[in-house]
């Protein structure tokens, strides 16, 4: 069994970009910008939200928290978006999701320009990431779950997946970058019949379930994938979706929790923030 190093191969992403970062900003004159709106005071989104702005400082890139008040109308939301699609400093935008219910996500994230949207939820990247088109930016957790696979060497073509969950953050994202790489994808979620059954004839499995011992060490194939996107509080005791014990005497490759995606999905923000500025430098 090999567990997957999520924090380490992060830090070996986030070393990278803070050298050639470092080359581009004395050529250019400026530093890489992201623009973090938060909204609320929901406790694991600040936590998120902190740990990306320590990633930005981390390797170099300028960065502005926006921390707004849980009963902001949708109105005034976009018009703090506006201003960041028009600063110059900025070349990545993010607001932290879940959004309170009185606020249209699809219409926040419709008005975050495209070529600022360095989470990949705008309708335009969606629709590139579907058609492989790989000028736009991809969802930043599964975009650090396929830099794992690649960094172990794990080619998705040609294996069963089975995928617990149906986000947009997550889920259907994840399902289409496997497609892409040739993967056989199958998106499950609480509806799902037979989920065992898919579970245990899997080479790759993704939860992102957020459901604490979903998948237990009979679920799982000898020598399978098992990629653990769940991030749960259990008597105060961080925990993913899968029994890590009961798992790990079996599989192939496993990610634990904390320590295996959750770096990797702020390695896929400054990635995707760090092309962003690219594009716009070396215009
Ligand atoms: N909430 C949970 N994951 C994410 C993410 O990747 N981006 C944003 N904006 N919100 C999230």
């Amino acid at each position: 069994m090999i567990k997957i190093d999520g924090k380490g191969v992060s830090q070996k992403i986030l070393a990278y970009i803070r050298k050639e970062h470092d080359i581009l900003k004395e050529k250019y004159g400026r530093s890489a910008g992201l623009g973090v709106i938060i909204v609320g005071d929901n406790p694991a989104s600040k936590v998120y939200v902190n740990n990306k702005i320590k990633a930005c400082e981390n390797v170099g890139f300028y960065s502005e928290t926006i921390s707004l008040g849980g009963n902001i109308t949708e109105k005034d939301l976009i018009k703090e978006i506006e201003r960041l699609n028009k600063n110059n400093k900025i070349d990545g935008i993010l607001v932290q999701l879940p959004l309170p219910n009185h606020i249209n996500e699809l219409k926040i994230t419709e008005t975050i320009f495209p070529e600022k949207d360095v989470d990949g939820f705008h309708p335009l990247n969606i629709g590139k990431m579907v058609i492989g088109d790989n000028t736009g930016f991809l969802p930043c957790t599964p975009y650090g779950i396929i830099q794992l696979f690649e960094e172990y060497g794990i080619d998705p073509a040609g294996k069963d997946t089975v995928i617990i969950g149906r986000s947009n953050i997550v889920g259907k994202p994840a399902a289409l970058m496997l497609i892409q790489r040739g993967a056989t994808v199958q998106v499950c979620n609480t509806k799902t019949k037979n989920i065992n059954e898919k579970l245990k004839n899997a080479d790759i499995i993704i939860s992102a379930a957020g459901v604490p011992n979903l998948i237990k060490g009979t679920d799982v194939k000898e020598g399978a994938v098992v990629i653990d996107v769940g991030i749960n509080r259990v008597k105060g005791k961080l925990c993913g979706d899968v029994n890590y014990e009961e798992a790990s005497e079996k599989v192939g490759y496993i990610t634990p929790v904390p320590g295996g995606v959750g770096p990797m999905t702020i390695a896929g923000l400054i990635k995707n923030t760090f092309k962003s500025y690219i594009n716009k430098v070396e215009k």
